[in-house]
């Protein structure tokens, strides 16, 4: 049995997928925890009402990004993680962080990644004049939305998107790649050489959605 610890900082909906599909197809692993920096995070309370242990630590309360990021590690580690999951989780993390749970931290961005990390992304590929989108689940490295990629899933842009029905439809599509990835981590299927993350059975790491 496998320890995830879930990170989140607002309503939950890639955390929800993931406690669902956990549960669903029986993965030799359980949710030991889903952590936000916010007491008012909506998913929380999802959390709550499926048993699993939920905390905040709110980064308000720290002085300096470090002592907020040592407070969250030795929460996280309370749980004796093999893995964590940020699934919304809206704060930059310190390298010393990061390195602490290197390998086996996982996130998802809402774009083809290398292409916009950062935020907004739904609008600057629609700016750009993108005619595909979508979503990046990757290990989680010292530098900003970069990493091995582990899953993408690619939507269509409509000659009518806008940032709402763009990112609604990649919403749809996070919530499949996004618990896949993950049970693929607490099955030991993927393999990581450089910079490739590849399925050990070769299963196709890309997902085309509508
Ligand atoms: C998702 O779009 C995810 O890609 C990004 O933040 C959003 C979180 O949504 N990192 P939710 O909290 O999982 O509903």
């Amino acid at each position: 049995m496998k320890n995830i610890v879930i990170l989140i900082s607002g309503r939950g909906s890639n955390m929800e997928a993931i406690v669902d599909t956990c549960a669903s197809e029986q993965w030799p692993a359980r949710i030991a925890a889903v952590i936000s920096n916010k007491a008012s995070a909506g998913g929380l309370q999802f959390a709550a009402s499926r048993g699993i242990p939920t905390a905040v630590v709110d980064h308000k309360a720290f002085d300096t990004r470090e002592a907020f990021d040592a407070e969250l590690a030795r929460v996280i580690d309370g749980y004796q993680p093999d893995l964590v999951v940020l699934a919304g989780f809206m704060r930059i993390l310190t390298e010393g962080f990061v390195r602490h749970f290197e390998g086996r931290m996982l996130n998802i961005h809402p774009s083809l990644l290398p292409a916009f990390p950062g935020l907004h992304t739904h609008q600057r590929a629609i700016e750009a004049g993108c005619k595909l989108a979508g979503a990046t689940v990757h290990f989680v490295t010292p530098d900003l939305d970069h990493g091995p990629i582990v899953a993408q899933a690619a939507v269509p842009v409509l000659a009518n998107d806008t940032e709402t029905s763009l990112s609604a439809r990649v919403l749809k599509q996070e919530h499949v790649i996004y618990p896949r990835a993950v049970r693929w981590f607490v099955e030991d299927a993927l393999t990581l050489d450089q910079n490739r993350v590849m399925h050990k059975q070769g299963t196709t790491q890309l997902l085309i959605g509508d």
